[in-house]
């Protein structure tokens, strides 16, 4: 547990420091941006996808997750917004290649599962959705700490909010959608199953950083260097 908070925390320093790097670089912005979009339009909304079009997804749940897709396209919308602000293209490019791979691992890792529960595959579609928005919550959250310590005049602290109080609206509701289709005892299960799926978030957790500094570095030193390419 010490080393899952050691990991945790290095993970919040190194993005936390590209953050401030960003900070005034429009190349690292845009590079910042255009993964969120990609976790907007791709990861998040994929597994909702996936949870809404599952066999037997009761009526209550088919309605959330329409709401939460329509958010996940406003957030996206408003990501595009800021992009065509920064005078970057707004189209969807190919996934982070270390997010494709997580992405991978957590299917593989969660296919143990696909039966065990009675209410179906459903509920690791939704764990691991869960699982996703509290990853936005922590990704926004520590992005819009940065922006008011450092630059709270930025417009992208108000498009940073927004988003963020919708991803802790969805982190919530799709935790309590798990805990709803499961029964007493398979609760044991349930908890495996999101420790796997935690684990392979600790696994990325550092690489991913790593990665994501060494994007936010070259780009805004490029704009320090005066605009070369
Ligand atoms: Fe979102
Ligand atoms: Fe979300």
């Amino acid at each position: 547990m010490l080393f899952a908070t050691l990991q945790r925390r290095a993970v919040d320093s190194i993005k936390r420091h590209a953050l401030v790097m960003s900070l005034r670089s429009p190349r690292a912005q845009t590079g910042i941006l255009t993964e969120y979009l990609w976790g907007e339009e791709g990861a998040e909304s994929s597994a909702l996808q996936k949870t809404a079009a599952a066999e037997a997804t009761p009526p209550w749940l088919g309605k959330l997750i329409g709401r939460q897709l329509e958010d996940e396209a406003r957030h996206a919308q408003l990501l595009k917004t800021r992009l065509a602000a920064l005078g970057a293209p707004t189209d969807l490019g190919p996934p982070p290649v270390l997010a494709k791979a997580k992405l991978w691992w957590l299917e593989r890792a969660c296919a143990p599962y696909q039966y065990v529960f009675s209410a179906g595959p459903i509920v690791v579609m939704l764990a691991v959705a869960a699982q996703l928005e509290s990853t936005g919550v922590r990704v926004f959250g520590r992005h819009l700490s940065v922006l008011e310590e450092h630059a709270a005049d930025d417009p992208l602290a108000e498009t940073v909010r927004s988003i963020l109080a919708d991803e802790k609206r969805h982190a919530k509701s799709c935790a309590a959608a798990v805990e709803k289709l499961v029964h007493t005892h398979e609760l044991d299960a349930l908890a495996e199953l999101r420790e796997r799926i935690a684990q392979v978030d600790r696994a990325f957790g550092i690489t991913i950083a790593l990665g994501y500094w060494v994007l936010v570095a070259s780009r805004a030193l490029r704009d320090r260097a005066g605009g070369a390419s």
